[in-house]
């Protein structure tokens, strides 16, 4: 089997993730917004799963890189950045802004994928700001992270948007929100 891109990339949405599942309710084409790139593992592999199944997508994404910690390890901004590079220069269709998501204005996309703060405050702020998009993912919709689930939970009250939720139980728990 040969070695993808998102074998190499770190990141917490591995191959645990219930990535088919939520692809396959994706449409064929449009444009896909990820809110916390870390370094670039789940717009790649977006990027591949979309290849896979045919679907024709601009993805972008952003993050504002101040250096995170994956499975114990510490990546500087530096070192984020230079993972998103490779991510972007071997996808014509990814590209890249370093920025705080609140101070770009960003029209909503077809699906927007948020993984970013986690907290109650900017679940809700991002999920209201992006209320238009077709498709919206929550990562981390699981107890682990109770302001991403209160936030989604406020959020479906507020919009009665149809809310799905995808979870993969391997060597550990992922989980992840849809509103259609
Ligand atoms: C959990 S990580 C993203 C993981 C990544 N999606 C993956 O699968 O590997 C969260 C990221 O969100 C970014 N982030 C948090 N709040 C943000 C904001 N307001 N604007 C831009 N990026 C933000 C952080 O810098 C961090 O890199």
């Amino acid at each position: 089997m040969s070695i993808k891109l998102s074998d190499t990339i770190p990141g917490y949405s591995n191959k645990n993730y219930p990535w088919d599942e939520i692809i396959n309710e994706l449409p064929m084409s449009g444009t896909l917004i990820e809110v916390g790139t870390a370094c670039g593992l789940s717009a790649v592999t977006f990027a591949e799963k979309f290849e896979e199944t045919g679907r024709d997508y601009t993805i972008h994404t952003i993050d504002h890189c101040v250096g995170i910690e994956i499975d114990g390890i510490s990546y500087t901004r530096y070192q984020q950045l230079e993972y998103i590079n490779q991510v972007v220069e071997a996808w014509d269709n990814i590209s890249f802004t370093r920025c705080d998501f609140f101070k770009r204005y960003l029209e909503p996309p077809t699906v927007l994928f948020l993984d970013a703060a986690h907290t109650y405050q900017d679940t809700l702020n991002i999920l209201r700001r992006m209320k238009k998009a077709e498709i919206i993912l929550v990562d981390d919709y699981m107890p682990a992270w109770p302001g991403v689930m209160d936030a989604v939970d406020a959020f479906q009250k507020s919009t009665n948007k149809e809310l799905t939720v995808f979870e993969t139980a391997h060597d550990n728990i992922m989980s992840c929100a849809m509103f259609k």
